[in-house]
C-alpha cells in the first residue's frame, strides 16, 4: 500500500493518504477527512496547509531556495529578461528565440488601451493611491474588451493584461501628475517601454539606460511568483468561482496592496526615512520592533516561510549597490537600510525569531534610484506579480481536482437564541 498516515478518533483507527512532491515534500492529505470522520481541521492564516498541488514555483524557506519551473531565481536574475520570465512561468518552459519575439510582436500589438479608459483616471480624486486605482482599472478591463473562455481568447486576455497592465500604471502615474501621457513604443522592450511611458516628457526626453533597464528586469523577475501567498491565494479562491480573469488579477493587487504583503516596499523607505530624517535612530527602531506592547514591526524583516535570508532579497541588495554605483548615486536609506540589517542580524531577538531581511528591505531603494516615486512602489510590485497570478490562476482552473473554494469553520458564536423585540431588549 502507497505511504499514509493513520490517526485515531473516538478510538476508531483512519488511514489517510500521504502525498510527496518532486522535491520530497510531504502532505497528509485531508480532503476525504470530513466525510470519513465528522471532523475538520482548523489552520488559522493557512500555516500548515497545502491548498493545491502545483508545477510553478518552487522554494525551500529553511534553505533560502526559490525556483520558477525548476529554474533557481539567481539564474533567472542573472541571465533571462522579465519577458521571457513570464513565458516560463504562462506556458512553463522557456521560450525558443522564435518564440519570444513572437510574444514581444503580441506584446506591443495589446500595449494601448481604450482611449475611453481614461476619462476614469480623471475622474479619481487626486490623492488616490494608484494600487486602487489600478486594482479598479484591472475588472474595468472586462467591459472593454471581450472576455470568452475559449484557449485562444483566454490567451489574448492574458497578453493583454501582461501588456496594459504597465500601460495602466504609468497612464495612473502621468495623470496623478497631470501630464501628459505618453503611449507605449513599438521599438522598445518591455521594461524600457514602461521607463519611457513613466518619464518622458516633451520638455526633457527620457533617455533609456541599460544599467536602469537591467535592473528593472531583475526587478521585475524576482517578484515574479513566489507560490501560495497572500494575494496568490486570493487569485486562486476569486478565480475558483470562474469570475473572468480581470476580475481575478484585480482580487490579487487588492490583496498585495496590504503593508504586511506587497505594501512592505513603501513601509521600508517610509521607516528607513525616520532615520535620515533623524525622527528616530537604528536602534531605537530594533528596539520598538522588539517590545511586546508596541504593534511596531520592522518593515522588510521576516517571512512566512523564509526562515533564513530571503534569496530575493540577497540579489535585490547587490542590484541596488550596483545600481547605485552606476548612476552614481548616494542614498542615506541605503545607508540606514545597511546599519538596520547590521544591528538586526546580530540581536538575539532577530537571530531566535529567524527574522532576516525580505525582497521588500532593498527593492524600494533600488526603486527611488530609477525615479519610482514612492506611492507607486507596489504598483512595481504587481507588474512583477501579475505572471505568476496568471500562471498559478490558469493550472488552478486546469486542474481536474478544481473545485470552488469554500473552507469550513469552528462555529463559537451563541448557540440557539430566541429574538428579543426592540420593547424587551436592554
Ligand atoms: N519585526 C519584528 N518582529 C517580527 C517581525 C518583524 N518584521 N516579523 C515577525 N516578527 C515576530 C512576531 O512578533 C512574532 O513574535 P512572537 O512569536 O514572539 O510573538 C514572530 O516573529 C512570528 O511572527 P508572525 O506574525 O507569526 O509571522 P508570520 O509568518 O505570520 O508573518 C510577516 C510574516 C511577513 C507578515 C511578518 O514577518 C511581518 O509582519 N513582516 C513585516 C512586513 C513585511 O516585511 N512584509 C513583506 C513580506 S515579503 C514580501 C511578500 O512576499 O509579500
Amino acid at each position: 500500500m502507497s505511504e499514509h498516515v493513520e490517526i485515531v478518533i473516538e478510538g476508531k483507527t483512519y488511514q489517510l493518504p500521504v502525498v510527496v512532491g518532486t522535491e520530497g515534500e510531504k502532505a497528509i492529505d485531508i480532503s476525504n477527512l470530513r466525510k470519513m470522520t465528522g471532523y475538520i481541521t482548523l489552520d488559522p492564516g493557512f500555516v500548515n496547509t497545502g491548498s493545491c498541488k502545483s508545477a510553478i514555483t518552487f522554494m525551500d524557506g529553511e534553505r533560502g531556495i526559490l525556483r520558477y519551473r525548476g529554474i533557481p531565481i539567481e539564474e533567472l536574475a542573472e541571465h533571462s529578461s522579465f519577458r521571457e520570465v513570464v513565458y516560463l512561468l504562462i506556458r512553463g518552459v522557456l521560450p525558443t528565440y522564435k518564440q519570444v519575439n513572437r510574444f514581444s510582436v503580441l506584446l506591443n500589438d495589446h500595449s494601448l488601451v481604450h482611449e475611453d479608459m481614461r476619462t476614469f483616471f480623471e475622474s479619481f480624486p487626486r490623492a488616490s493611491h494608484p494600487m486602487g486605482i489600478l486594482s479598479s482599472m484591472a475588472t474595468t478591463l472586462r467591459s472593454f474588451y471581450p472576455y470568452l473562455d475559449t484557449e485562444e481568447e483566454i490567451d489574448i486576455t492574458v497578453t493583454r493584461l501582461i501588456s496594459k497592465i504597465r500601460t495602466l500604471a504609468a497612464m495612473s502615474y502621468k495623470i496623478s501628475r497631470g501630464h501628459r501621457v505618453v503611449y507605449p513604443r513599438h521599438d522598445l522592450s518591455y521594461c524600457a517601454n514602461f521607463l519611457n511611458m513613466m518619464f518622458d516628457s516633451p520638455v526633457r526626453p527620457y533617455q533609456i539606460d541599460e544599467d536602469v533597464v537591467r535592473a528593472l528586469n531583475v526587478f521585475l523577475i524576482l517578484h515574479a511568483d513566489h507560490e501560495q501567498n497572500c494575494s496568490t491565494c486570493a487569485v486562486r479562491v476569486v478565480g475558483s468561482a470562474r469570475v473572468n480573469l480581470y476580475a481575478t488579477i484585480s482580487a490579487g493587487i487588492a490583496a498585495l496592496w496590504g503593508p504586511l504583503h506587497g505594501g512592505a516596499n513603501q513601509a521600508v523607505i517610509e521607516m528607513l526615512a525616520h532615520v535620515t530624517d533623524k525622527k528616530a535612530t537604528v536602534k531605537q527602531l530594533v528596539e520598538r520592533a522588539k517590545d511586546k506592547n508596541d504593534p511596531f514591526r520592522l518593515a522588510g524583516f521576516g517571512h512566512r516561510v523564509y526562515k533564513t535570508y530571503d534569496p530575493r532579497a540577497k540579489i535585490m541588495k547587490k542590484v541596488c549597490d550596483n545600481v547605485l554605483e552606476k548612476l552614481r548615486l548616494h542614498d542615506p536609506l541605503l545607508d540606514a537600510a545597511k546599519e538596520l540589517e547590521d544591528i538586526a542580524l546580530k540581536d538575539d531577538y532577530f537571530i531566535s525569531h529567524h527574522l532576516y531581511p525580505n525582497v521588500d528591505f532593498y527593492s524600494g531603494i533600488v526603486l527611488r534610484a530609477i525615479g519610482i516615486p514612492t506611492n507607486m512602489f507596489t504598483v512595481m510590485f504587481a507588474i512583477g506579480r501579475l505572471p505568476g497570478w496568471i500562471a498559478q490562476w490558469r493550472e488552478s482552473i486546469e486542474d481536474p481536482a478544481w473545485k470552488i473554494s469554500r473552507p469550513r469553520q469552528i462555529y463559537i458564536g451563541p448557540t440557539k437564541t430566541t429574538y428579543t423585540p426592540f420593547e424587551e431588549r436592554e
